[in-house]
């Protein structure tokens, strides 16, 4: 496990784009895992800007997202997949039928579960899988619980999770009370996995993913087993680490 101390959020999201870039460089038609939530938008930003200069070229790569609530459309602007196309996906050369993300609509969860798992194989699997991390220590929406779960599934989320969410939507009843996740079975079998988080209230989720017990209780601490992990977080976040 590498781990990268930057000074600020600014330096963790130029750390993270590069290590990114150097992937699409190396592997053109590399397959990206992304992650939404607001650590990576940083990141978004720099590809976007280095995409400008001609630096960085998406025209081969290949993009599947962790996770995506379960009944918002595609045009809502609350659902990870407006997400991805405000942050990245709009202004960059990924081709629109190389993007995936699960689809929020689909009435059947199971088969939306199998397909979206069998979707990520039939691309041969994630070159680089992005992941933030959740104040709990969660990963996509993988949230501490009493084991791990191997594939992409359905969760019900939890009223922390609905109350924490209910700022960005109309009212709380507007908010989803489920998501679609790669499960963390999904998220291991990626090759190489870019870990992010700033500030101080990622501190403790960091510490104990880092040197914490393995458990469930902490999604994120099954990364310790995981042979190629980078960890790019700021000074803050790295704070109980010394
Ligand atoms: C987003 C996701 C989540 C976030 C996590 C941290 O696709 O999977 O696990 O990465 O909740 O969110 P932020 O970056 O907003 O602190």
């Amino acid at each position: 496990m590498r781990i990268y101390c930057t000074k600020d959020y600014k330096e963790m999201s130029r750390k993270a784009a590069n290590l990114i870039s150097a992937q699409v460089i190396i592997k053109p038609e590399c397959v990206l895992g992304l992650a939404t939530g607001s650590t990576p938008i940083g990141i978004y930003d720099q590809l976007v800007e280095w995409y400008h200069k001609n630096d960085i070229d998406f025209s081969e790569v290949t993009t599947v997202n962790l996770d995506e609530y379960r009944g918002l459309t595609k045009e809502n602007d609350q659902s990870y997949y407006y997400f991805m196309h405000t942050h990245l996906f709009d202004r960059v050369n990924i081709r629109p039928d190389h993007s995936f993300i699960p689809d929020g609509t689909c009435e059947d969860s199971e088969f939306e579960c199998r397909r979206y798992e069998n979707q990520i194989r039939s691309l041969g699997g994630i070159d680089m899988q992005l992941l933030g991390l959740g104040r709990n220590g969660h990963i996509g929406f993988n949230e501490p619980s009493d084991s791990f779960a191997q594939v992409t599934h359905c969760v019900d989320l939890t009223q922390s999770t609905i109350d924490a969410n209910k700022r960005f939507f109309a009212s709380e009843a507007d908010v989803p009370r489920q998501a679609y996740t790669m499960g963390i079975g999904t998220i291991l079998q990626a090759k190489k996995i870019l870990l992010v988080a700033s500030g101080e209230d990622k501190a403790e989720a960091v510490k104990n993913t880092l040197f914490g017990p393995i458990t469930p209780y902490v999604p994120a601490s099954i990364l310790q087993i995981h042979p190629d992990v980078t960890i790019v977080a700021d000074e803050a976040a790295l704070s109980l680490c010394k």
